[in-house]
């Protein structure tokens, strides 16, 4: 691993969100099953976590698997699940190896237990880990995010621990999957999709958006380099006005 170059340090982002997208497309256009998409998608994600950690960032959360995705055909869940595991178990040398922590955002109820067996010993494996935190959207949905949230804290204030007027904004964040997540300051979405499918959408009320036509499978740390250099192009107001 190379140091990063004092022109690389401007221009990342503390905090990435990637909606990994195009991975049926991607295997469509080859002739090849959906899941052929999939699994090179692994390759994809990889090379994001090694050139993310090594740049700095703080956090990089990837949607793998959404609360939607659960209508997929019941062989592409069990294959997604499968290469779920297979991640879990092979890709641990690589968040070692790179100073990576684990952790998860999601209902983790609805996966079979060994998948949730081997989530929780990657997230035990790599807890002292002090580099960037990968963070895996798993069976992931912004909105049932808030649901469990707004479920959480209407039970402290039934309980008399909190009022409802001391419910800030600050109160919504702490009691979402990962509270301590920086919010993303860029969004890449793949395969030239313009949507943010139910993803973090209250953390990402300032971030920037980036969308480009690489599918998943074919994403590379050159395609990261270049949303990093866009992202660094980019004027951020947070609403104000600038000087
Ligand atoms: C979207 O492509 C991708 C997914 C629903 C799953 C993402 C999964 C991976 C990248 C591989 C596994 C990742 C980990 C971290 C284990 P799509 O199937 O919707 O593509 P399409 O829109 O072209 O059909």
């Amino acid at each position: 691993m190379s140091a990063k170059s004092a022109e690389e340090q401007t221009r990342i982002p503390r905090s990435l969100a990637i909606i990994m997208d195009g991975n049926g497309r991607w295997a469509r256009k080859r002739g090849l099953g959906r899941i052929k998409g999939h699994e090179h998608g692994i390759t994809a994600v990889r090379e994001s976590v090694e050139e993310c950690a090594r740049l700095g960032l703080e956090a990089l959360t990837l949607y793998a698997f959404s609360e939607e995705n659960w209508s997929r055909p019941k062989q592409e869940i069990s294959l997604l699940m499968k290469l779920l595991e297979r991640f879990l178990v092979e890709e641990r040398p690589t968040l070692q190896k790179n100073n990576v922590r684990l952790v998860h955002a999601g209902r983790i109820e609805r996966l079979a237990p060994k998948v949730r067996a081997l989530l929780d010993e990657s997230i035990a494996e790599t807890a002292t880990n002090t580099g960037m935190v990968l963070c895996l959207a798993i069976s992931y949905g912004s909105r049932a995010e808030l649901v469990d949230a707004m479920r959480a804290i209407a039970r402290r204030v039934a309980s008399g621990e909190l009022q409802a007027d001391d419910i800030e904004e600050k109160t919504i964040s702490a009691h979402l999957y990962q509270p301590d997540l920086p919010d993303p300051d860029l969004l890449i979405r793949t395969a030239d999709e313009m949507r943010l499918s139910n993803f973090l959408l209250w953390q990402i009320s300032y971030t920037e958006l980036y969308v480009t036509s690489v599918c998943w499978p074919d994403f590379r740390k050159e395609h990261l380099q270049e949303a990093f250099a866009a992202y660094a192009a980019r004027v951020r107001k947070f609403g104000a006005v600038l000087p």
